[in-house]
């Protein structure tokens, strides 16, 4: 499938993918979710890809909401599937079983919030502004943000930032865990791309292991959490690289995991 509103391009086991919408602040209309899931699915069962690095063309926008040109025509039988929709690709991408890393850019409204946070790390340009600012158009966050925010940074900070709808830069948003790092712009990606490549010299089958613990235990009684850790851990030790990165430490030299 060739794309029209969004670019991959793969370097070295990392793929970077772009929203490229820059006349509209690379707002998410239907077709863009359509090519984003689609770019994800085949992520996530591409081999030669170990990492990823989401970010939005241009200088000023990440990714500035839904395509309020779009929303502004649905009818309540027509929204229900789009929100759906939207939250089937932000499931895949935080579902994903390899690091995927949100380099925020700019503005992250509404959806760019949204797919942001799915995203499992997120590192902001100082000029990052995001937010959630659905109800000044009379809606609410459809595409997951009323349930992963309040999970990321508390009830309290989620339920300011859902009903204030006012944006919070990228050191707020640092301060309150919503980023992880901030850096200026002009070395945001590589040093994105610096901090997915040390991850990805970790033991890949763990690292995927550990991203599933970590999404689908937060969904878990705290038993079930730990029941479900306990197993992965077992599972783990069956595997070359647990050899190699132990093997490794005693001889004193850097393992090569191979991802088996
Ligand atoms: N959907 C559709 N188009 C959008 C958009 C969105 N979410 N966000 C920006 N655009 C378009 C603007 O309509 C404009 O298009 P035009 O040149 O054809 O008129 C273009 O992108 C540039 O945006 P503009 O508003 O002129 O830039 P700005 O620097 O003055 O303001 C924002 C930037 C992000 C503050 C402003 O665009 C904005 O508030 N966008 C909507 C954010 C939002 O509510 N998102 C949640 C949607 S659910």
């Amino acid at each position: 499938m060739s794309y029209e509103n969004i670019r991959r391009e793969d370097r070295d086991g990392v793929a970077f993918v772009t929203i490229h919408r820059p006349d509209k602040l690379n707002a998410l209309n239907d077709q863009t979710i359509g090519e984003l899931q689609h770019c994800f699915d085949a992520l996530g069962t591409d081999d030669s890809v170990r990492g990823v690095i989401v970010t939005g063309s241009g200088e000023k926008a990440f990714i500035a909401g839904a395509d309020i040109g779009e929303l502004a025509s649905q009818s309540p039988l027509g929204a229900r599937p789009l929100a759906m929709k939207g939250q089937k690709l932000m499931n895949t991408i935080e579902q994903l079983p390899k690091p995927v890393i949100a380099a925020v850019n700019g503005y992250a409204l509404g959806g760019g919030c949204e797919l942001a946070i799915a995203c499992h790390l997120r590192f902001a340009s100082v000029n990052a502004m995001i937010g959630l600012p659905e109800v000044t158009l009379g809606i609410i966050p459809g595409y997951g943000g009323t349930q992963r925010l309040p999970r990321l940074v508390g009830k309290g900070r989620a339920l300011e930032l859902i009903l204030t709808a006012k944006p919070i830069g990228a050191d707020e948003a640092e301060r309150i865990g919503l980023v992880n790092r901030v850096f200026t712009q002009d070395v945001l990606l590589e040093e994105t791309e610096k901090a997915l490549r040390k991850i990805m010299a970790h033991g890949p089958v763990a690292v995927g292991f550990a991203l599933d613990a970590v999404n689908h235990g937060s969904d878990m009684s705290l038993a079930d959490g730990l029941n479900y850790e306990a197993t992965f851990f077992g599972l783990l030790t069956a595997t070359d690289d647990v050899k190699e990165g132990m093997t490794a430490f005693l001889e004193k030299r850097k393992a090569a995991f191979k991802g088996s």
